[in-house]
C-alpha cells in the first residue's frame, strides 16, 4: 500500500505527517505522535468557516457576542459550570495563555510547580521566563498515576508561587477526581499559591468525569485561572483560539492588561465561527468521537496485553494520548527511541521529553481511524517479536 492510498494528510503541511523527516530523519515512519486527530472537524464547523470564506473580507474583526454565548452554553451543558460572558478572555492558544499567566502572576525567580511526566512545553514555559522550575513528579502505582501531596505541600511551604495543573493530565491520561483537586485547592489556599489549570483535554473523557478546578476550589480562597479551548475536542488547533476563565475580576484585569501590553487579542473570524459552530452544534459529533476513541483504546489495550505482554499500556481516563511503558523490554532513553523508529518504524512521542520520569516510556496518539491503529499495532508487534527472537 502506498502512503497516498491510506492517508490524505501527507503533503498538506501537517506537522504530524509532513515533519517526520525533519523531526525523526525518516519520512516513512508511521505517525502516531503530535496531539491532533486524523479526522475532519464536524460539518457545522466547516460550513460556518465556508460562510466566512464566501464573504471574503478578512479585515480587522470584533469578537462576536454570540461566541461568548456559545462558550457559556458549552461550559454549562458539559460541566454544569455557570460562567458570565465577561469572565472569559480569548487568547491564541493555551500555551501562550500559560506564558502570559506566568508573566502576569509571578516574578523572575519565583517557583512554579509542574507535575511530571507532563506536556513538555511546560518546562520551557517556566524556564524561558526565568522562573524557578519545581518538579512534583506523579507517583506511579499499579492502577495509574497519583499526585504526591506530601512533596507538593513541602514545595508550596518552601515558597512556590504557582502550580500549573494539567487536568486531565497529558501524557498519563488521568482525570483528576474532585477529592484530588480539592486537596490541591486546600494546599494552594494555605500556602497562597496561584493555580493555573490547563483543561484543554476536558472534553475528551472516557472514564469518570471532568471536574473543573474551580468547582473543587469552591469554599477555598485560591487565586486561579482556567485555560480551555475547542482545539483538541474538534481538531481545530491550527485556528489558534482558546480562552481563559477567571473567577476574580481584579486578577482578570491584570491578565487583560498583560495581553494588551503584548498586543495580543485581535479576533480571527474563521476561528471564532468555527468555535461557535463546534460548541453550538458539535455535541453529538463529540459523543460519537468519544465512543470511537474508546474502541481504539480497547483495541490497543487488548492487542498489547495479548501479543506484547512486556509492554504496559496505561489506559487513559481522558485525552486521546496513551502512555506506554517499555521498561519490561529493557529499553530506555535513546535505545528505546531508536528501537521504535528503526525496528518498529513508528513515530511516537519520546517519553523522556515529558521529564525524567518518562524514561522508558513513549506516548501514542490514538485519535485516528481504527485502520491506523491496526497498522501501528502490527508494526509494534513485528518489532516486539523480532526482539524476542534475538
Ligand atoms: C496539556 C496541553 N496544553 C496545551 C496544549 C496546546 O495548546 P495550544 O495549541 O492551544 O497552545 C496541548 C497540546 O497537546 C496540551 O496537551
Amino acid at each position: 500500500m502506498t502512503k497516498e492510498a491510506f492517508n490524505e494528510r501527507w503533503n498538506t503541511n501537517s506537522m504530524k505527517w509532513d515533519m517526520l523527516e525533519e523531526r525523526y530523519n525518516n519520512p516513512d515512519l508511521w505517525p502516531m505522535w503530535v496531539a491532533d486527530m486524523d479526522f475532519q472537524a464536524p460539518q457545522p464547523v466547516l460550513e460556518a468557516m465556508r460562510e466566512v470564506l464566501d464573504h471574503g473580507i478578512f479585515g480587522y474583526h470584533v469578537r462576536p457576542k454570540s461566541l461568548y454565548k456559545a462558550v457559556q452554553g458549552w461550559l454549562s451543558r458539559r460541566f454544569s459550570w455557570e460562567v458570565n460572558t465577561d469572565q472569559m478572555v480569548f487568547t491564541p492558544g493555551v500555551v501562550p495563555s500559560i506564558s502570559h499567566l506566568i508573566q502576569t502572576f509571578t516574578e523572575e525567580g519565583d517557583g512554579v510547580i509542574i507535575q511530571t511526566p507532563v506536556y513538555y512545553p511546560f518546562f520551557p514555559l517556566v524556564r524561558n521566563h526565568n522562573r524557578h522550575l519545581i518538579q512534583n513528579p506523579l507517583v506511579e502505582t499499579e492502577s495509574g498515576y497519583e499526585i504526591n501531596f506530601t512533596e507538593l505541600e513541602s514545595q508550596m511551604k518552601e515558597g512556590a508561587r504557582m502550580i500549573v495543573l494539567c487536568s486531565p493530565h497529558n501524557p498519563v491520561g488521568r482525570v483528576w477526581t474532585k477529592a484530588e483537586l480539592e486537596e490541591v485547592a486546600r494546599l494552594a489556599e494555605v500556602y497562597n499559591v496561584f493555580v493555573v489549570s490547563d483543561e484543554i483535554h476536558a472534553d475528551l473523557i472516557f472514564q469518570g468525569e471532568h471536574v473543573p478546578f474551580v468547582h473543587a476550589a469552591k469554599g477555598y480562597q485560591v487565586e486561579t485561572a482556567t485555560c480551555l479551548a475547542p482545539s483538541k475536542t474538534f481538531n481545530i488547533a491550527s485556528l489558534q483560539l482558546s480562552y481563559v476563565v477567571f473567577e476574580n475580576s481584579s486578577l482578570q484585569r491584570r491578565f487583560e492588561n498583560q495581553l494588551k501590553t503584548n498586543f495580543v487579542g485581535i479576533d480571527n473570524p474563521l476561528a471564532s465561527a468555527a468555535c461557535e459552530a463546534a460548541y453550538n452544534e458539535g455535541e453529538q459529533w463529540l459523543e460519537d468521537l468519544i465512543a470511537y476513541l474508546k474502541g481504539n483504546i480497547a483495541y490497543l489495550k487488548a492487542q498489547v496485553a495479548e501479543n506484547m505482554p512486556e509492554i504496559k499500556v496505561f489506559e487513559p481516563e481522558g485525552t486521546y494520548l496513551v502512555w506506554m511503558d517499555f521498561r519490561g523490554l529493557g529499553l530506555y532513553g535513546e535505545d528505546l527511541q531508536t528501537w521504535l523508529r528503526e525496528e518498529a518504524g513508528l513515530a511516537l512521542n519520546d517519553g523522556h521529553m515529558f521529564g525524567e520520569a518518562g524514561n522508558g516510556f513513549a506516548r501514542m496518539n490514538i485519535a485516528c481511524p481504527r485502520s491506523h491503529i491496526e497498522k501501528g499495532v502490527q508494526l509494534l508487534q513485528h518489532a516486539y517479536e523480532q526482539k524476542a527472537v534475538k
